[in-house]
């Protein structure tokens, strides 16, 4: 790798903790052992629950570190951001008695402006993408107020590189940490702490792989943008890093992996049933590496840092639906059936020996395939799993019926 020298040190990290000492903004977020976790992957897993931080994530750090060094000369502070930076610079400088506008796009999620109004800031709704925020956001900026990038600035970086600091002081022996990747702001704050503090420890980046910027720009020795992104995980979904970054990832970080969307819905759902956590995309990431054929951790002390819990609920849904559609609990079948009085209640009635829950019927006579006078009848289901969901299938064709599995 092509190190280049960092711009933050280990100094202004300290210098930020000291700037920090106060439970009311940033508080030491626990870390918990999970033993499924440990299964999984053969090593001894030590989630770091940085998802509890105030406002939901560990944005507080960076913001509340750069707004208490320009907090005397501003009298606002002004950012674009429609996920967890807004909340972290909202209560960052409501703390520091400083004004704070927020710019947002227009069609930001109504729980997010509601947010971040709540933690004291005033919210503008512009543009229609990120991008168009940014603008607009960049334009309100003059002598008296100052912008907070999420990430390309020394002050965010050595703020976020607390989190490094009390990651360390938790488990002083840990032989691989796990960090995601948006532009690259946390990860370059932790590994500069891991660097001085437990050079030996393996420092990993994680991207989501429809926004993964990072192996290309360190090949490149240049940071490289993405035109477009897709992942689920929006707080990692910057499509691209910075100079800044790129030189501390380049000088710190030992390895950087991708995990795909399927992967971190995986470890959504897991942190729920296994761990009882509600932890959003970006924070699941790390997870979802070390579960992962990307990333080996058998035989050592792993920390993966879940670093956001704000999950949109339209978000759980669809990781809900695709994993109970994964393993057959939830389960729609679509029966060929004579277009006959009883059809129905004769399947359904096939179902229910089962014990299994019909959820929905659709009735449909359009399909091409199908003769005059025959029909489908769809039918969605909640089983035990897949075995129940195999047993339902034999049944319906023992009674004669042609069925087909189709994606919910
Ligand atoms: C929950 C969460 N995790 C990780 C990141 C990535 O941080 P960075 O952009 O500093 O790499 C973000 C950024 O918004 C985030 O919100």
């Amino acid at each position: 790798m092509n190190r280049k020298r960092s711009t933050i040190e280990f100094d202004d990290v300290e210098v930020a903790r000291e700037r920090l000492d106060d439970e009311s903004v940033v508080k030491h977020t626990p870390v918990e052992r999970s033993t499924s976790l440990d299964d999984l992957t053969d090593g001894e897993v030590h989630l770091k629950m940085e998802h509890l931080q105030w406002t939901g994530s560990f944005k507080p750090r960076g913001a509340y570190n750069k707004i208490a060094q320009c907090a005397d000369e501003t009298d606002r502070v002004v950012a674009a951001s429609a996920g967890n930076h807004a909340q972290g610079v909202a209560l960052a400088a409501t703390k520091l008695g400083v004004d704070s506008t927020i710019v947002m796009p227009k069609g930001a999620p109504q729980a997010k402006v509601d947010a971040t109004r709540g933690y004291g800031a005033d919210v503008e709704l512009v543009g229609s993408d990120f991008r168009e925020a940014m603008r607009h956001a960049r334009s309100l900026v003059d002598d008296e107020t100052t912008f907070v990038h999420a990430y390309d600035d020394p002050a965010i970086v050595a703020g976020q590189g607390t989190l490094g600091i009390e990651m360390y002081e938790d488990l002083p022996d840990v032989d691989t940490i796990v960090v995601p990747i948006g532009g690259g702001g946390l990860i370059s704050g932790i590994a500069t702490a891991f660097a001085e503090l437990s050079p030996e420890t393996r420092v990993v980046g994680v991207q989501a792989a429809g926004a993964a910027t990072v192996p290309d720009s360190l090949q490149k020795g240049d940071p490289v943008a993405l035109e477009s992104v897709k992942t689920i995980a929006d707080g990692i979904a910057t499509g691209g890093i910075s100079e800044l970054t790129l030189s501390h990832i380049q000088a710190h970080v030992d390895e950087v992996v991708t995990v795909t969307d399927g992967e971190i819905a995986r470890a959504i759902l897991l942190l729920l049933e296994r761990a009882k956590q509600v932890v959003e995309g970006a924070g699941a990431a790390s997870v979802a590496a070390i579960i992962s054929e990307e990333l080996d951790v058998a035989g050592e002390t792993v920390m993966p840092l879940l670093c956001g819990g704000n999950l949109d609920m339209t978000m759980l849904q669809t990781v809900l639906v695709h994993a109970l559609t994964d393993r057959e609990q939830l389960l729609r079948l679509r029966v060929r059936i004579d277009d006959r009085p009883g059809k129905m209640e004769e399947i359904s009635g096939v179902i229910a020996e089962h014990n299994a829950n019909i959820q929905t019927i659709r009735h449909d006579r359009s399909a091409p395939e199908l003769d005059v006078g025959e029909a489908h009848l769809v039918f969605q289901i909640e089983t035990s799993g897949a075995s129940q969901a195999r047993a339902i299938i034999r049944s319906i064709r023992g009674h004669g019926y042609e069925v087909r599995h189709v994606n919910a």
